[in-house]
């Protein structure tokens, strides 16, 4: 009560003095001068960046709010996820400005450092302030840290005691595998009563407060204020905080693994695997292609639930084998996903619409549904033309478990059906992928889509060419020898 009574009165004194700044004619006094400019252009910032997502009010309710997921945040509350203060507290001015310059990664929430300048995302950081009267009463201050102590195996495996323990029960939310698929990840909701899932904690490039160590020490420590991610600082120490965050830093690498230039289907004999966990496997190099929202079209969808699949390639001359692998937290029968290929290779590379073909370029799609698991070839020449082929070549298998799936499809190279591809080897083939997560209404035409990539099935060279390189080798070497020997004697001339 009394410290309510304290702030209450410092908010009037303060707002005594905001009043008392505005009467002032600014000439008298320049540092008023220059607050008053400053909220001017935070003003217009927010205007002109902000607005169309946050609101005119900063209630979360611009024009473009309605299709996003997460939400465009609603100020009025100053309920903050990245924070260096303690749980329910507002964020320091450097904590509004490392967001805003960085965005949130995996939300539509962008991030401003190449748009704006420092001053402008100073500036409209104060004019953020102006949505809750809570900045006015309190003044946060970041809650004492300790330095990171290193991470190592030791700190690793404490960390993975502690993620499963009784005691933080990460694992409830955020599953066995942290891919975001526990027990609980299911009906979580956010203060503002929307509907949450747990991050997956194998894809730090999609933390919204980032993926280093340090970041993630202060995520579990802090909690993120507004969602179901509760605050540690008064569950675990210093020391098992910082176990806790190796840990998950330990979990995947910070940025998502290096795209290739192409997917390589290596030559193999004999037959193809069938199943995920078939051993050779173990040696075919994994792609990962991230996924995203396909929004040039109707259904937009901005942030769908599979962020990327990774792929491994195999053909034996006959047939072409591939393995996907994507993280979906919640088994659904709507679950589905399509590998694409345009029906023909056109002479000039022209490819048709990524987006399921267009009208002059059809699409081969191998499309597996969980439904009554089912493998089918299509065709398509654009959203909504799906046609289930007359002739049905694909084989395959799939896997569910920890939130992630395990799809092997195979299909002849030359199937002798009109509709299909003949697949070449030597030659680079456009390929894409597309998954549907059934349970959050996303539908086979609004799900996750990534672009075109290329698959190049690999063509052995013969044996017999081998012997060339070393004569190759050793006839660069004696004419690099001659060369040299004519230039020691013209010098030495
Ligand atoms: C395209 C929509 C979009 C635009 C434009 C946008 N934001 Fe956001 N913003 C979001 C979304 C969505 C979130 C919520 C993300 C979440 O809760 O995980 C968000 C959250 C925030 C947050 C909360 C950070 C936290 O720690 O919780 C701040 C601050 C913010 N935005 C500032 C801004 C500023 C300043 C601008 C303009 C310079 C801006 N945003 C423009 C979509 C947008
Ligand atoms: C009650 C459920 C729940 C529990 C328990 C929980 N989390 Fe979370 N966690 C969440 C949710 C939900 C999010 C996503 C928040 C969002 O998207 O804004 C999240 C997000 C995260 C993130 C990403 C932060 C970022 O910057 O986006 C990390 C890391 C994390 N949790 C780690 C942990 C660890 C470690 C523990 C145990 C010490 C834990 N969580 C316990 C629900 C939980």
């Amino acid at each position: 009560m009394r410290l309510s009574g304290t702030l209450l009165g410092a908010g009037l004194i303060l707002a005594a003095a905001a009043g008392l700044l505005a009467f002032r004619p600014s000439t008298d006094d320049p540092e008023a001068e220059i607050v008053a400019q400053d909220l001017e252009l935070g003003r217009t910032v927010y205007a002109v960046r902000c607005e169309i997502c946050h609101g005119v009010d900063g209630d979360g309710n611009g024009p473009a709010a309605a299709s996003q997921d997460p939400r465009p945040r609603d100020f009025r509350r100053g309920w903050f996820k990245i924070r260096t203060t303690a749980s329910g507290q507002l964020p320091t001015d450097a904590d509004l400005a490392r967001v805003i310059t960085f965005g949130m990664p995996g939300t539509t929430m962008p991030a401003w450092e190449n748009v704006l300048t420092e001053e402008e995302i100073l500036s409209v950081a104060e004019h953020l302030k102006t949505f809750s009267r809570r900045f006015e009463r309190e003044s946060p201050e970041p809650i004492p840290i300790m330095a990171g102590p290193g991470s190592s195996p030791e700190a690793i495996a404490r960390g993975a005691q502690l993620f499963v323990g009784e005691q933080a029960e990460c694992i409830k939310c955020h599953g066995e595998m942290g891919r975001g698929d526990g027990p609980s990840a299911s009906d979580l909701t956010d203060d503002f009563g929307q509907p949450i899932v747990p991050a997956d904690l194998s894809m730090p490039w999609l933390f919204r407060g980032g993926p280093s160590a340090d970041d993630i020490y202060l995520r579990i420590k802090t909690g993120l204020t507004g969602s179901p991610m509760p605050s540690y600082a008064l569950v675990l120490g210093d020391e098992e905080l910082w176990d806790v965050a190796y840990y998950v830093d330990s979990l995947a690498p910070d940025a998502p693994p290096k795209q290739e230039a192409f997917l390589l289907a290596a030559k193999v004999d004999g037959s193809l695997p069938i199943s995920g966990d078939d051993a050779a496997w173990a040696a075919v190099p994994e792609s990962f292609f991230p996924l995203g929202g396909q929004v040039m079209r109707e259904v937009r969808n901005f942030t769908p639930a599979v962020k990327g699949v990774w792929v491994q390639a195999l053909h034996n001359g006959s047939e072409l084998a591939l393995r996907l692998r994507w993280h979906d937290r919640f088994q659904d029968p709507n679950d589905s996903f399509d590998v694409e290929m345009p029906a023909v290779l056109a002479e000039n590379d022209e490819r048709p619409y990524f987006v399921f073909g267009d009208s002059r370029k059809a699409v081969n799609l191998w499309h597996w549904e969980a439904a009554d698991v089912l493998l089918e070839e299509q065709n398509a020449h654009g959203v909504g033309t799906r046609a289930t082929q007359s002739q049905q070549d694909l084989v395959g298998q799939v896997e569910f478990a920890n939130g992630e799936y395990t799809l092997v499809v195979r299909r002849a190279l030359n199937t002798g059906d009109e509709e299909d591809l003949v697949i070449p080897s030597g030659q680079f083939v456009p390929i894409a992928f597309a998954a549907v997560e059934g349970r959050s209404e996303e539908t086979t035409d609004s799900g996750a889509i990534g672009s075109w990539q290329l698959l190049f099935l690999d063509e052995p060279t013969p044996a017999l060419s081998y012997i060339w390189v070393p004569i190759a080798i050793a006839l660069t070497a004696g004419l690099e020898w001659l060369v040299v020997r004519r230039v020691r004697r013209s010098t030495s001339a």
